[in-house]
Order: structure tokens, then sequence, then C-alpha cells
């Protein structure tokens, strides 16, 4: 109710000051990078605000919006879940975008007629690759050189923007391997990139994904000539030896320890030559008992001369992360004023749904921050930090605390259920420690905020963020003793029942269901993804081939064969039983709604303009449950034209308009597949496109799919 109530007079009182803050505001747009007829680099522009200065497509004209073109990138599938999350470029008319498969496509902008394509996985046998959520475009200052950068699996490729063949001259015939440089190099792990890097004079700056459990490769930032594909700087996110920060680890940490990556892309003041990385959690999530401290540079913002690559400032939001608090997408670099002063300032939000802003020179926090007190893990081995930092203000956008009073009222049945689960788990805010019961993770894993990031409007101080509101259950289990592990069965009951459940069903959609599974992989392919892991799956490279083998088999026949026993590899006592969302037996949210929410926040005083509940289930809605908020994946962009577009909600597929001043809804349209990918916004001969990509791979309930769909004025 208070939500509702909260939307309509904040909204009011906004519209009044709104002219004024336009005034201030305008100066400042002219010079940022990608708000021209382009869309010529993820998010916008380096500076990752989302925005556009198009004003063709407007308040009053928005309604009259249609399909201008679609084009389908025939990865459509019914059986394998694909996520698809690009967000395409748009250059002097060329549209650069992926397929779900990352599938490279150059289309006419203006019509969505296909120029060239190319495939990264054609004439090998690499497994199609996990999400992957656009490229990036360089070129020469002439403009005559032009390339296309993506990443498939341990590969960056380089390819000629106009032709679409891979460039010779650039590393190894036409792509470098990303394990070149990390420590752990030759072993085979897992490392690729989800999110493009971004270009800083000729080298392309990037983090990386990396697997979430031990064995792992560290999260090093990168620069790679755009020329050569040879490195050119080398950030150590977990220091060496005589590096700042070592002493937040054991000593020997940098050489077992991994992640502590940058898998959400980076932003980077160009004026200046900052680039603002933003790095999740060390590896394993959720149980650190070797590494204890505070494990810089893992859950920190890291502001790294972008020549050199080295650290002029750091925050870290976490110390001793065991919650999975990835900063999980690119700071928005914004503007903001206080007192009469115009500050540059870097706002990073978080999957906790809080926004810490900072002086992007200094790094001197611009709202007060906290250091709180939080009680000390009950698991043997683990450390918990005695403190954790959370801002005063801005406010956070997404609720802090499952209660008794959060359990679903959905129907009576539901309530009952969730709330006798509820009973049995430690529920009491941020930063509770992880237990053998069951801890509530709230708001959970998947945000807060998520990857698309928030969009910053410059010509008001404006940020916007949609959120996730659900809770998670994390519990921790002893690690079973590796003596039963002599069978298929056996070897899969110690190593991956936890996630995937002794009989195979998994917990959809965090950890996927292995039933069927010889239907959609080979044996190849499932060792392939035991060894070297595949996002949350972690790999297992310490069992030998004959094991590997006996675990694909099991897994895909049900074969239960005995294999040679080997001595399994010496890891820590505790380890993950489950994360998993915390659902009514109906596999609706456990907590009350709003489930999602829209809010626009005030980043020069720190309140909120505007927040709305964002989403709904379609089939709920019909029983007249509506506006109850719902998961959603991929940002918003801003326009001019005084618009916000955002499609992201998983499962009414809605594409939306809203008026930026007010929150107030203008236009939507139901897209093919949900939209959860940031939308692009461009102009070609005079005309103004907004294309988002729709695959709602992020849905338990759909079908996954991958169709780009542009709208235009008719
Ligand atoms: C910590 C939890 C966890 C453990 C332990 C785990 N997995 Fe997984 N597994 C996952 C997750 C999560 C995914 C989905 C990965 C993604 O797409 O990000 C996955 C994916 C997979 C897939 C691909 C499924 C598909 O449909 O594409 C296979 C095969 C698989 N796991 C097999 C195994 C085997 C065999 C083991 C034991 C050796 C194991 N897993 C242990 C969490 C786990």
């Amino acid at each position: 109710m208070n939500f509702m109530m909260n939307t309509v007079l904040g909204s009011r009182r906004l519209s009044q000051c709104f002219i004024a803050l336009l005034l201030i505001g305008s100066a400042a747009q002219a010079q940022k990078p990608g708000t021209g007829k382009d869309w010529p680099a993820y998010q916008g522009g380096p500076d990752s605000i989302h925005y556009s200065r198009l004003t063709q497509i407007n308040r009053e004209n928005v309604k009259n919006l249609k399909v201008a073109w679609t084009f389908g990138t025939g990865d459509s599938t019914t059986k394998a879940k694909r996520e698809f999350e690009s967000n395409p470029l748009i250059v002097n008319g060329v549209l650069y975008g992926l397929s779900p498969k990352v599938k490279v496509f150059a289309l006419n902008a203006a019509t969505g007629k296909e120029i060239w394509s190319f495939d990264p996985a054609a004439g090998t046998k690499e497994i199609g690759s996990t999400r992957n959520r656009g490229v990036t475009y360089w070129s020469d200052a002439s403009g005559r050189e032009a390339r296309v950068f993506v990443t498939f699996r341990q590969y960056l490729y380089a390819i000629d923007a106009k032709t679409g063949k891979l460039v010779d001259s650039f590393g190894d015939k036409g792509r470098a391997d990303l394990r070149t440089g990390l420590r752990h190099e030759g072993e085979g792990l897992f490392v690729t990139m989800s999110t493009p890097g971004v270009i800083y004079k000729d080298m392309l700056l990037c983090g990386s994904m990396i697997a979430e459990q031990l064995p792992a490769y560290p999260g090093d930032i990168r620069a790679f000539d755009v020329h050569t594909g040879k490195i050119r700087w080398q950030f150590h996110t977990i220091p060496h030896p005589g590096e700042f920060g070592y002493d937040t680890w054991p000593k020997d940490a940098w050489k077992y320890s991994g992640a502590a990556n940058d898998w959400a892309g980076l932003s980077l003041d160009v004026k200046r030559g900052i680039a603002f990385v933003p790095l999740g959690s060390a590896s394993p999530d959720f149980y650190g008992a070797d590494r204890i401290g505070d494990d810089l540079f893992a859950n920190s913002l890291v502001a790294l001369d972008a020549n050199t690559g080295k650290r002029l400032w750091h925050y870290q939001f976490v110390h001793h992360d065991i919650w999975d608090r990835d900063l999980n997408a690119p700071p928005a670099l914004v503007t903001i004023k206080r007192d009469g002063k115009v500050i540059d300032a870097v706002a990073q939000t978080t999957k906790t749904g809080h926004v810490f802003v900072f002086d992007r020179v200094s790094g001197k926090p611009l709202f007060p921050i906290e250091e709180k007190p939080y009680p000390k893990s009950p698991i043997p081995g683990e450390v918990t930090s005695p403190t954790q930092p959370l801002p005063l203000s801005p406010p956070p956008f997404a609720r802090q605390k499952m209660t008794e009073d959060d359990v679903t009222t959905r129907t009576p049945e539901a309530h009952d259920a969730v709330l006798k689960r509820f009973k049995t788990l430690l529920s009491d805010g941020q930063y509770m420690p992880e237990t053998l019961e069951g801890t509530v993770l709230f708001p959970g894993s998947d945000g807060g905020q998520e990857w698309g990031g928030p969009a910053f409007d410059p010509e008001t101080g404006f940020l916007y963020t949609n959120a996730n509101e659900q809770a998670f259950i994390v519990k921790i289990m002893k690690r079973p003793p590796p003596s039963e592990s002599n069978t298929g069965k056996g070897l899969f009951t110690a190593n991956c029942a936890a996630c995937h459940k002794s009989n195979l069903v998994g917990d959809p959609p965090n950890v996927p269901a292995l039933t069927g599974l010889d239907q959609r992989l080979t044996n190849r392919e499932v060792v392939s993804i035991i060894r070297g892991g595949n996002g949350r799956m972690p790999a297992f490279p310490k069992l030998n081939p004959l094991e590997m083998n006996a675990l694909a088999e099991y897994a895909l026949k049900g074969n239960d064969d005995i294999v040679s026993a080997s001595s399994p590899p010496s890891e820590q006592e505790y380890m993950l039983a489950s994360s998993a969302r915390f659902l009514d037996p109906d596999g609706y949210p456990a907590i009350t709604p709003p489930w999602g929410s829209l809010t626009a926040i005030n980043l020069n005083k720190g309140i909120f303009a505007w927040r709305i509940p964002f989403g709904e289930y379609p089939e709920l809605a019909a029983q007249g449950m509506r506006n109850t908020g719902s998961e959603n994946y991929g940002g918003g962009v801003l326009t001019a034209g005084g618009l916000l577009f955002i499609g992201a909600t998983n499962y009414d597929k809605k594409f939306h308009a809203f008026d930026k001043r007010t929150g107030e809804l203008l236009w939507e349209t139901t897209l093919p597949f949900a939209g959860n990918a940031t939308p692009s916004v461009y102009e070609v001969d005079g005309r103004e496109y907004v294309v988002i990509a729709a695959g709602g791979g992020k849905s338990v309930k759909d079908i996954s799919g991958g169709t780009y769909v542009a709208f235009a004025l008719r």
C-alpha cells in the first residue's frame, strides 16, 4: 500500500522542480560520449549512463511507436535455455550484435537486413558458451580500419567490422587466448568474458568471468593491444607479495585463490584516463576458510590509471565476502550538484540494493557510509569480518530484511508452508553469517541491482535503477567423505548431488536439472563442463579422466560403472550445500510483493524521486493480483525525449516506455520473448530507433529464443 502512495506523492512534488533542473543540466551533456546518433559502446558509452540525447521519440508521440523490423538470430530453442543479454552497438547505420549462442551479426540498422555474420564456434568442437552481453567496436582515427571484438569461451576474437572476417594479424590468427598471463596458466581452467571490454586509446580493457568455486583463475584486469592482441598491462586483483593489499589474505593465497574478477564490465573517464572496475567476490563463494582476511580487491570498486593499470584508489563494499555480493554492473559516471558546486562522481549500485557515490578523482564517499558490526560465523574455520559498510543515504532501493511480516499471503496454504520453512532459518538482514541450517539472503544473489546496471540523466542528476526483490536460502554443509566415491553414482553423490540433487532434478532456475541431458549434450561436452566449469558450475579438474567419464555416463544414461579409485583432492572441510530462491510451493516468491521495482533516485539530494512496482505474472494478474513486480534483468535507457525505455520483466515479456519525470507508463508492447537485455537507442537517416534483444532465457516458465525487435515512429 505505502509503496503506491509514495509513488503518487513523489511524482507530484517532482514535476514542479523539473524545469529548473533541466536548465542546470543541459550544458553537461554535449561532451558526453555515446550521446550522438550512434550507440557506439556497451550501455551507450564508456561512462555507462545508458543515455541518448535523441528527441524524435518523445513523451507525446511514444504511443505511436511501431515495430520497424525484427531479426531472428536463428538460435531459438525450446530445450537448452539460452540467455540473450546482448546490448547491440550501432555505428554509422550498422548494428553489431550477438545471438544467444554468441554468433556475431552485422545488420543494416534501418532495415534489420543481415550484412555479415561470424560464428566463433564454426569448425571447432567448442560447446556453446554462456551468456554474453555484446561486442566492442574500435576504429582508427581515420575510420578506415575498424574492428569488432567478441569473446567466445577462452578466446578474444578480432573481426574486421566491414567484412566480418577474422583479422589475421591479431593474436594467433585472429584471436587472443584469455588464459595468457593468468597465474594458473596451462591448467585449462574456465575463463571467458560475459560483458564486453572498453576501448581506451588503442587498448581494450577487459575483465573476465571465472569459476566461482576453486580451482579458479585470479580475476586480473588486462589491457589488450587492439592491433596485436598482446597484453599491455595487467592488474592483479589478488595481490602478489609486496603489492598493496597482499596482507589482507593468507600469505600463499595469491597462488591458489581465484576470482575477485570483473564479470560485469567497466567504466572509463576518457578525459582523465581513469578506468573504474567493479570486482566480484573471491572463490569459493559462501565459504572462505582458506582466504581469511578482507580479501582485497574482491568486492571492490578499483580506480585504475587506464594508461598503466596502476591503482589510483579503491573502495571495498564487502570485507571477506561469503554472500556472493559481486559488484555486478559497471558504475555510472555521474555529475552531481552539491552546495552550488558540480562534482564529477562515480555511482556504484549493488546487489544489496544500495547506491554508493564517490568523488571520481579522490575516491571520497559523497554520502556518509557506516561500518556496522555483524555477528561471527558459527561454521568451523570461517572468520567473518566484524563490520561491513552500508551507506546512510540514499535509502536502499530494496527491502533489507525478511521478517514474519514479509511472508507471502498469496494464498493461506502458501503462507503456512513458507512460514514453517522461515521459522527454521536465520533471517536478520544483511551480512548474517551462513549456517548449516540455512540463512536467508535478502535481497538474494540476483539483487537488488542486477547486471543491467543503472541509467543516469545528466539533465536532472537522477539515477534510475530496476531491481529484483527476492529472498534466497543459502546452506553450508560438511564435505562428504571421499571413500564413498568409486562408482559413477558415488562420485555424483560426493561431488554433484549437493547442487543437482541425487535424482538429478537440480533446483531450477539456480541449478539446472540433468534429467534428459543426453538429448542436449554429448559425453565429451559433459566431461568438458566437469573439467572446466561453466558460470556458477564449479570446475573439477582434479578428477581423473576415468572418473570424469564415469560421471558423464552416470549423468547422461544412469550407468553406474566402477572406476579405479584415486585419491581425491584435499579440499576444505565445509562447502556450499545449496543457494536457491526462496519460493512458495507454487513457485512464486516466498515474500509479499513487490517482487521487482523501478526507482528514480535524486543523486543531488540522496532521496527517491519516484518508485513503482515493475513487472507482473500474467496468470496472477488475470486473477486480480496486479502490479506485484517480478524478477527483471537488463537495464533501462534514458532519452532527452523525456523517456525511460526498459524491457527486463521476465514473465509479462513487456517492453515499456515511462515518463522519466514521474514514472508514468506512456507505452508498452509485448515482445516475442522477454527482453532480458538493455535496449539501444540510435538514429539512421533522420529516423530514431530503439532496439532490444528478446530472448527470455531468464524465465523458468517459458521457452527461450533470440530475436532483435526495433521500434520507430511510423
Ligand atoms: C555448486 C553447485 C554445483 C555443483 C557442485 C555441480 N554443479 Fe553442475 N551446474 C551447476 C550450475 C549452477 C549449472 C549451470 C551453469 C550455468 O549455466 O551458469 C550447472 C551445469 C551443469 C551442466 C550443464 C547442464 C546443461 O543443461 O547445460 C552439467 C552437465 C553439470 N552441471 C554436471 C555436473 C556434474 C557432473 C557435477 C559433479 C561433478 C556438477 N555438475 C556439480 C551447479 C553445480
